[in-house]
């Protein structure tokens, strides 16, 4: 992925997450050219309001729920010591516990980065259940405000094609001046 106007980093292959929906081949990559502040379209006291506790730390965080949910929106489901792995290398994530259910998160993202230049956006979630709340717009605009308050000005994610209009008012950019995802993946190697 190379972003317009700064350095591009590879992420580690030891952070990449084996996930069918970030390295399909029809996924466009896409990247947000981020201002020094982003907004917010709910605040966090509206959404408490709501019953929605926000989570900044994975502390408490349920992984067996959580890979409920991504089988519940047909990512594969994923060992849980190495979600745990990828979670202990994750340099920003959000998430939101709904308060009846205690441990559980109904909306989950997080990014991985070089702490400085780059960030990428995974495992953007919400329950089926609690889709259309507005739950994944907020996740996406915390976890925003989290990288872009860092400094950090390329923030880059893998949609799928149904998604983009999600993304798009966030601010992201599909093939920004036409530059391209590649992706390699030893998963699709295998399937040859
Ligand atoms: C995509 C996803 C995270 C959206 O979460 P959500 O909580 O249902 O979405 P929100 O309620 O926050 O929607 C925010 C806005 O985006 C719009 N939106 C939501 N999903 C959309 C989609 N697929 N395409 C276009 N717009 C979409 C909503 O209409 C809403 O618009 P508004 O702000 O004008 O009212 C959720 O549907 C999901 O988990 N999908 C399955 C997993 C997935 O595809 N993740 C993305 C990986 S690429």
């Amino acid at each position: 992925m190379l972003l317009r106007g700064n350095i591009y980093a590879p992420v580690p292959s030891s952070l990449r997450l084996n996930f069918k929906s970030q390295t399909h081949p029809r996924n466009l990559t896409i990247s947000c050219q981020a201002s020094l502040d982003y907004p917010l379209s709910i605040s966090d006291e509206t959404l408490e309001k709501r019953g929605f506790i926000l989570r900044r730390t994975a502390e408490g965080l349920n992984l067996e729920a959580l890979n409920k949910i991504f089988v519940a929106v047909g990512f594969p489901r994923r060992d849980p010591e190495k979600i745990r792995v990828a979670l202990e290398h994750t340099d920003s994530l959000v998430w939101i516990q709904e308060r009846k259910s205690q441990n559980n998160a109904v909306a989950f993202a997080r990014a991985t980065g070089d702490g400085v230049f780059n960030a990428i956006i995974w495992d953007v979630v919400v329950d089926p259940s609690f889709q259309g709340l507005g739950l994944g717009k907020a996740v996406v605009e915390r976890l925003m405000r989290d990288l872009v308050g860092r400094g950090i000005t390329n923030i880059s994610l893998y949609s799928e094609p149904r998604v983009l209009g999600f993304y798009r008012p966030l601010g992201f950019v599909a093939d920004p001046d036409g530059i391209r995802g590649m992706v390699y993946s030893t998963k699709n190697k295998r399937k040859k």
